[in-house]
């Protein structure tokens, strides 16, 4: 039985950290999962988050649709075959990431944007999405090592979205609590304020349950 997992939040959330830790887990629980990342994961995919972490212009709806052509390619090519060979899947951001940026955060009709969602995924939505939830100043601190952590040097693309004001983080951060409570049964709000082996921890409780619900234990 496969599963199929997001994980979402704001710029600084501790999203990508927290994927790689789960995924270790899972690893050492001897379950098959492929770890992906939106934008990316494909060629055409990796080719969109170059543009879009970049300077070049573009309005909130071309933006939108750069972000739906590399979930297209990604669902079609790596996610959908991973599910249908009975894979756990893991994925770092997904459409809820559209709803949240291009939505709340850039003003987009939500209408419009769920249905761009659901051409690009083919109706496709996780099993289940974990919320990082920080206050954005609290992550933007993180990001630039204004809080002492160092920031983050790996990838210099990264400013266009971390450079909007925290206006703009405070409505992605607003947009993300709006859409999981409107479906509590899919989604998991963990608080990411606290260290990556807490938060680690309590992704796994979630996770682990998950797993037990669909059937899945390690080396299936
Ligand atoms: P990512 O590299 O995952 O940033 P981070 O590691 O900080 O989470 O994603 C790049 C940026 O793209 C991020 O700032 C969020 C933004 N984004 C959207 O605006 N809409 C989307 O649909 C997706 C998938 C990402």
């Amino acid at each position: 039985m496969s599963l199929f997992l997001s994980i979402e939040g704001g710029d600084g959330a501790g999203k990508s950290t927290q994927a790689e830790l789960l995924m270790t887990r899972l690893k050492a629980a001897g379950v098959d999962a492929l770890l992906v990342h939106e934008p990316g994961g494909t060629d055409l995919g990796e080719q969109v988050r170059r543009l879009v972490k970049g300077d070049v212009a573009r309005s909130p709806m071309s933006e939108l649709f750069l972000f739906e052509a590399a979930r297209a390619q990604l669902v079609r090519d790596v996610i959908r075959p991973a599910l249908d060979a009975g894979r756990v899947v893991i994925t770092d951001r997904y459409a809820d990431s559209s709803l949240a940026y291009q939505g709340y955060g850039r003003g987009l009709n939500l209408a419009d944007v769920r249905a761009l969602n659901h051409a690009a995924t083919g109706g496709l939505m996780p099993d289940a999405t974990v919320l990082l939830d920080i206050p954005p100043d609290v992550a933007l601190a993180r990001v630039d090592g204004s809080d002492g952590s160092g920031g983050r040097s790996d990838d210099p693309g990264q400013e266009r979205f971390e450079q909007e004001p925290l206006e703009f983080h405070r409505r992605v951060a607003e947009g993300f609590q709006a859409l999981a409570s409107e479906e509590p049964g899919r989604w998991f709000v963990v608080d990411a304020s606290a260290g990556p082996e807490g938060v680690a921890g309590k992704v796994w409780s979630i996770v682990s349950n998950l797993l037990t619900l669909h059937g899945i234990s390690g080396n299936d």
